[in-house]
């Protein structure tokens, strides 16, 4: 059996690339945010996860919105990002896990999600950002430390999936990952928000009372958001904001109980956006002492 040893949460703000490509990382404006990361290095070279689940949202870079699925699974051997148009460059490709892709397809289809499934799959900056940020040496020693598994949710083009939908969608990803035959460890990563609104009359939007709460939430009492209808949500953290739903999905694989939060952090603004961290291993479970996450 698999084991899942943990799930990251993190924003994906495209600036962030351009600030890794120009070294940025102990500029004024960036060492608050880059200094978030540590932590979670430390815990990822303790809990050596072999695969990622990575749980994003496509920005119309492989859906536009001619297509746009709910809910998509990568099983490709491959993924590669591209010129979104941020001007970021394009870096290593990500290896695919497909033995984990296909588990995953089949679990969810029988449990009743009708998802899209992807053979080929360009993965944009909410993929390959976190992904730095998470293995920020990987791309120079040439290779990536994890296969991946990419899982897609539309955020961007209404009507958009529930909170609650979205929960259940993690709770389906976390029953799937303990039951692939595989003795690989696994990392969810759920990739996006926290509050902000790139357009309209409310661009610039930013909710810290609400982020702090959800962030809250996600430790001890998980399904709190599943109560807010999407508008709700919307109106709480702006149309963009409503990426929080990876945060959420990402959450839910570890199960309803209270997780162990291991790492948490929250910075306005990067860009526009309201950038949050934190890190959660599944109740009962000690994959990694806190003592040497302070190390
Ligand atoms: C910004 C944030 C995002 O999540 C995104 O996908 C694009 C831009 C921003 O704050 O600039
Ligand atoms: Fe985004």
């Amino acid at each position: 059996m698999a084991n899942l040893v943990g799930a990251i949460t993190t924003s994906h703000v495209p600036a962030i690339g351009k600030a890794i490509a120009r070294d940025l990382q102990q500029d004024a404006y960036w060492k608050p945010f880059f200094d978030s990361f540590p932590p979670v290095h430390s815990w990822l070279q303790q809990a050596r996860p072999d695969v990622a689940v990575v749980i994003y949202n496509d920005h119309g870079l492989n859906f536009f919105l001619d297509k746009m699925p709910t809910f998509s699974v990568g099983a490709a051997p491959s993924y590669s990002g591209a010129d979104e148009g941020w001007g970021l460059p394009v870096g290593l490709p990500f290896p695919g896990n497909e033995d984990l892709s296909w588990h995953l397809v089949n679990s969810l289809v029988a449990d009743e999600f009708d998802i899209t499934t992807c053979q080929e799959m360009l993965v944009d900056h909410a993929l390959t950002l976190p992904m730095k940020l998470l293995w920020p040496q990987a791309e120079q020693q040439g290779a990536w430390p994890v296969t991946i598994v990419p899982v897609c949710l539309n955020t961007v083009l209404f009507p958009l999936p529930t909170p609650a939908r979205c929960y259940k969608l993690g709770q389906s990803i976390g029953r799937a990952i303990a039951s692939w035959q595989s003795d690989k460890r696994v990392v969810v990563v759920g990739t996006g928000g926290l509050s902000h609104q790139l357009d309209g009359e409310r661009a610039g939007f930013i909710n810290k009372q609400f982020d702090q709460q959800f962030m809250q939430s996600l430790a001890s009492d998980p399904q709190w958001a599943t109560k807010y209808a999407i508008p709700e949500l919307v109106e709480q953290v702006g149309t963009q904001g409503i990426e929080l739903l990876m945060w959420l999905t990402a959450r839910a694989t570890l199960g309803n109980e209270a997780a162990r939060e291991l790492h948490s952090s929250y910075h306005i603004p990067i860009s526009n956006t309201a950038a949050g961290v934190m890190l959660f291993e599944p109740a009962g479970q000690q994959v990694v002492q806190e003592e040497a996450l302070a190390a």
